[in-house]
């Protein structure tokens, strides 16, 4: 399955290509805004965190990774994690991993596709994400995308955006 979006399409990724997702979130420029505390984790811990399903497609209500890819090349990966039935509501988590792919608008459209076939297929009605409010590149993406800012807080001393994505404006009672 691949979907396409304007600047760049997404296919689920492989459990062959957890070594390459770990390499982009803890050796990439893009390392540091993945883990911002600085706690780099092991292979072990990192697969521990990021579990099969999320490569397999086992579990498609748990989560799934999918790679960005701009033309036939992996820039970064987008993913969802588990599905609360209660509100069909999901977070969304992504990576462009190097700084010579972004500001491309890849990351924008990577989300636009990701978030548009969870309302058009898997009936999902609020897709969220959670930036730091310092990281103005991704808040800027996000915005970009869709999200608005409906939430702030502070995790530790740092201070995060909640920002939601709905499926249309008559479902903002969810
Ligand atoms: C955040 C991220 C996913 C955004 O993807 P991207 O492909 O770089 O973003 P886009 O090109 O779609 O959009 C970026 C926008 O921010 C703008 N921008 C860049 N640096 C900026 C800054 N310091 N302040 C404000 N805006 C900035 C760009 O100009 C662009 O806007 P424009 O299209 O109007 O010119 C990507 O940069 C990334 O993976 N960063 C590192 C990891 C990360 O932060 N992950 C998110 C954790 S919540």
């Amino acid at each position: 399955m691949i979907i396409r979006g304007e600047q760049v399409a997404l296919r689920p990724m492989t459990v062959a290509e957890i070594p390459l997702f770990y390499q982009w979130a803890t050796q990439s420029d893009s390392a540091p805004l993945w883990y911002e505390d600085g706690r780099i984790p092991t292979y072990e811990e990192f697969t521990r965190d990021w579990k099969r399903y999320y490569f397999d497609g086992s579990e498609p209500e748990k989560g799934r990774c999918f790679i960005i890819l701009a033309g036939n090349r992996p820039v970064g990966q987008v993913n969802y994690n588990e599905i609360n039935r209660e509100n069909n509501s999901v977070e969304l988590d992504i990576i462009i991993a190097e700084d010579m792919d972004k500001d491309r608008g890849y990351g924008t459209d990577a989300l636009k596709i990701l978030a548009g076939y969870l309302l058009d297929s898997m009936n999902i009605r609020l897709c969220w994400i959670e930036p730091v409010a310092g990281n103005t590149r991704a808040v800027k993406a996000y915005e970009k995308a869709g999200f608005r800012t409906t939430r702030k807080f502070t995790a530790g001393d740092v201070e995060c955006y909640h920002m939601e994505l709905r499926a249309s404006q008559q479902d903002k009672q969810v």
